[in-house]
């Protein structure tokens, strides 16, 4: 969410304190100063122009911060092209909290400890799913360089950091539907077709995938499952908004400037918010305040991403704290995402609930989502990923990453 991008919905053009109007005053100042009063409307128009240009109105997905998706599969070491495919992976607030040690005949993947979202994931269930995620784009890039991959998860337990050791060997290149949809794999937040469903044999196909003994798929497809999951994530959206812990953490990860977004290479921007062409034009213009992010964050969902989803679904574990089911749970995430971007249709997680739910658990809250969750679930299961699916109406753009380069230990 990210910060969930619907979060990312910037100021209205009716609210009085967003309008542009006050920068074109200050450019028009400029004006006055340097040329006279009948260059005003010049000059602002100049001003702005030349905000947007320094806020990437006209630059999206350009630059060093999205170079990473069109690195897969440039020429180069075939054991970082691994690392190339595993920083693609889908990844929690886009915090890209992994770190690589690559060596010719291995691999290894380490957690970042700097790159939390804090109060927004105090069990760091979704830092396990996001290395999760990597991991197995990481796993599906090998044979694609003719490397086989033997993974062991966790491999020292007095390192809880050390995430994964992948020991590689030759092998015939081959490639796959999966590998191919990698870098073309992005998070939609757009409005889904509501004139289409997906058919329950795709659905089918897609929970197929989740296939560990302890991780499973469960979809919310009928009317009154979709409305009492639609309504408990809005109600979990609120609680995160007034909740000053988790509203100040989830936005910590806000990139707004174009130079931020350029620098670090990381953290939810307005790109791939959902937003229309104008309102992502103007928030590049015009700061968005936690309070306007929040706001629009909360329409976002009640307008669009909960009413378009043709279903919803729910990545569920026998034990949410177990890490081995964290990890299975993010690299079945990571292939469902994959295979859905091969089929032509659009995710995105929606994972407020999970979020009050670990809230609820890590500050000793009443057990209200934890509950009311439950009670959509089998029994004896817990959701570690939640998320909508539909047919896309729009492209979704991509998100920034820090190149391989940047992620070796
Ligand atoms: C564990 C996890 C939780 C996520 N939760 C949300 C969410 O609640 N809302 C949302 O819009 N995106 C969510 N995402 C998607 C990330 O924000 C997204 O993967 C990241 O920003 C990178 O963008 P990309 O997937 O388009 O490459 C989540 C991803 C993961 C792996």
């Amino acid at each position: 969410m990210t910060k969930r991008p619907g979060q990312e919905v910037p100021p209205t053009a009716s609210d009085p304190e967003t309008v542009p109007r006050t920068r074109l005053s200050r450019r028009a100042l400029l004006g006055m100063v340097g040329a006279g009063v009948g260059t005003l409307a010049v000059a602002g128009a100049a001003g702005l122009t030349w905000k947007a240009v320094e806020g990437g109105v006209f630059a999206t997905g350009t630059g060093p911060a999205y170079a990473a998706w069109d690195a897969l599969d440039a020429p180069g070491d075939a054991t970082l092209a691994l690392v190339s495919a595993a920083v693609l992976a889908a990844n929690a607030h886009n915090t890209q909290p992994w770190l690589f040690w690559v060596s010719p005949d291995r691999i290894d993947l380490f957690a970042d400890t700097t790159r939390t979202i804090g109060a927004m994931d105090p069990l760091l269930r979704e830092r396990d799913l996001s290395l999760g995620c990597a991991l197995e784009n990481l796993v599906l890039a090998g044979p694609a360089q003719g490397l086989a991959t033997t993974v062991a998860l966790l491999p020292e337990a007095s390192d809880p950091t050390y995430i994964a050791r992948i020991n590689l060997r030759a092998t015939a290149a081959a490639t796959s539907p999966l590998y191919a949809a990698i870098a073309n794999r992005h998070t939609d937040r757009n409005a889904y077709d509501t004139s289409r469903a997906v058919a329950p044999a795709q659905l089918d196909a897609l929970g197929a995938l989740v296939d560990t003994p302890d991780v499973r798929l469960v979809w919310f497809t009928r009317d009154a499952e979709k409305a009492a999951f639609g309504e408990l994530t809005l109600r979990a959206t609120e609680a995160i908004i007034t909740d000053p812990q988790q509203s100040t953490d989830d936005y910590a990860w806000y990139r707004s400037s174009w130079e931020e977004i350029q620098t670090k290479k990381d953290g939810i921007t307005i790109d791939p918010s959902g937003q229309s062409a104008l309102i992502r034009a103007l928030s590049k213009i015009i700061p968005v305040t936690q309070q306007q992010n929040n706001d629009g964050w909360l329409n976002g969902m009640r307008t669009i991403q909960v009413p378009t989803a043709a279903a919803f679904g729910a990545i569920v574990v026998r034990n949410p704290a177990d890490r081995t089911q964290r990890l299975a749970a993010g690299r079945a995430w990571q292939r469902l995402h994959l295979s859905a971007t091969d089929a032509g249709l659009a995710v995105q997680p929606l994972c407020q609930v999970p979020e009050r739910i670990d809230r609820e658990t890590s500050a000793g809250l009443p057990a209200d989502f934890t509950t009311a969750m439950a009670a959509l679930l089998p029994s004896g299961t817990h959701a570690v990923m939640t998320f909508r699916i539909g047919y896309p109406t729009m492209t979704a753009l991509p998100s920034p990453r820090r190149p391989a380069s940047e992620v070796l230990l």
